[in-house]
């Protein structure tokens, strides 16, 4: 429910706060006056059963606040009507001085993602390739604004794509497609031919994110969802979280189809798509976007960089060889024939080591991590995840397409109960073998 359009002041802190009612609306109703009273706007109001047994429903609200004091007087007056009230998540240090950036709890929460991209998007900076051309400016604005305005649970955009970009495509599809045998991971060979039997991955066609997403849904309940140009990190990964993927729709300069300075649908379909269809790798996927949920931007530089040297360029071995999973490398002709030879140096896949690495952005990688498996890098990834500076741990619940904050006993129990149930689960068939 939205009840503000959420205009930010400048330098405002974004609040979540929870609170418990019994007997639903007069309660509400009870509380919303105390929020009013204070002059408050709230942006979000969203309702659920109660987690915990001493109350009957949860209210999670946001709101907007200039100072902390504010944040403090609006729990004081919600504890005299309410209870279990808790400060959630703050875009600052709390009044506990613990620091909780704000994250979406549900896969909807990233519609507010939509229209906060970094650069590129509408916008291309003086060196794209298509700076000085005003038909494609336009075109990728028609595209971006496309993005901008779809929000969850709409059909994914269907792009009418022109017979140039279709020619851009092919000719990256092409010569990509010619070194994947060699080149790529076995599990992305191994997926790509079911890309071409179910969602029209041709030379000759730009596969669309709908067909995609039926797709990966049927596999590993991965999605993508349409993003206007680069978002923050922070953003991209918490998307993660949800088994979702941002995915630009717009298709490089035609001038250099060789070439993109920014990630493009032939970067995306083929370089990230194929690989979420691989259950380890997704699992992976979500593992970084579990750890960034409330990470604190210290943290969120270092989960950034893990996944720049694993999804984005990482290496992994097969066998006896070294092969390439990263969608920087699948995507890129020049850099996958490079990436595996003797030029560049290895390292095995470590994520403390991997998280401080530096690396450049425009030019080849001089050092690329090799993981031993994706399986194996998940379990590191899990690990390291544990040694991050957060106060709580969180859940998915795949059920309801949320995330849950396991910050207190009953919560945890009732998590415990559903391990139980799928462990009795297991034990019933493997009885049965
Ligand atoms: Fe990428």
């Amino acid at each position: 429910m939205k009840v503000s359009n959420g205009a930010a002041p400048e330098k405002s802190l974004r609040i979540t706060l929870l609170f418990s009612v019994n007997d639903g609306v007069g309660a509400l109703d009870e509380a919303l006056k105390v929020i009013n009273a204070l002059n408050v706007s709230l942006t979000r109001i969203e309702s659920r059963p109660s987690s915990t047994s001493d109350w009957d429903y949860d209210f999670f609200v946001d709101f907007l606040a200039s100072e902390l004091a504010t944040v403090e007087t609006v729990v004081k007056s919600l504890e005299k009507v309410s209870g279990n009230v808790k400060v959630v998540s703050t875009g600052a240090t709390n009044p506990a001085g613990n620091s909780t950036p704000w994250f979406p709890r549900k896969k909807s929460d990233l519609d507010s993602f939509a229209d906060k991209v970094l650069e590129m998007g509408e916008e291309l900076s003086s060196d794209h390739p298509g700076a000085k051309d005003p038909v494609y400016r336009a075109r990728r604005a028609e595209i971006t604004r496309i993005a901008r305005t779809y929000r969850h649970g709409e059909p994914l955009p269907r792009i009418d794509y022109t017979e140039q970009e279709v020619a851009t495509w092919g000719a990256v599809f092409r010569k990509l497609t010619a070194m994947y045998p060699t080149h790529a991971c076995r599990e992305h060979q191994y997926v790509f031919p079911l890309l071409v039997e179910n969602c029209g991955y041709r030379e000759d066609n730009i596969p669309q994110i709908e067909d995609i997403t039926r797709f990966l849904k049927d596999c590993t309940g991965f999605t993508l969802r349409p993003v206007m140009g680069l978002l923050t990190s922070r953003d991209f990964l918490n998307g993660l979280a949800f088994r979702v993927f941002h995915s630009t729709q717009y298709v490089r300069h035609h001038s250099k189809p060789l070439y993109t300075p920014e990630p493009d649908c032939c970067h995306e379909l083929l370089g990230h798509v194929p690989l979420f269809a691989n259950q380890d790798f997704a699992d992976f996927s979500q593992e970084i976007g579990l750890a960034s949920l409330g990470a604190s931007d210290e943290d969120i530089e270092k989960l950034a960089t893990i996944y720049w040297f694993t999804v984005e360029f990482g290496l992994c071995k097969q066998g006896n060889e070294v092969k390439a999973f990263g969608a920087g490398l699948l995507s890129s002709f020049g850099e996958l024939e490079y990436c595996l030879s003797d030029k560049p140096t290895t390292l095995p896949f470590d994520p403390s080591k991997a998280a401080v690495q530096k690396y450049p952005i425009t030019d080849y990688q001089p050092v690329y991590f090799v993981a031993e498996s994706f399986k194996d890098a998940k379990e590191k990834v899990r690990e390291f995840a544990r040694s991050l500076n957060r106060p709580f741990d969180v859940h998915y619940n795949p059920y309801t397409e949320t995330v849950e904050i396991l910050d207190t006993r009953d919560k945890m129990v009732k998590y415990a109960h559903n391990i139980k149930s799928d462990l009795q689960t297991l034990v019933n068939a493997l009885e049965k073998l």
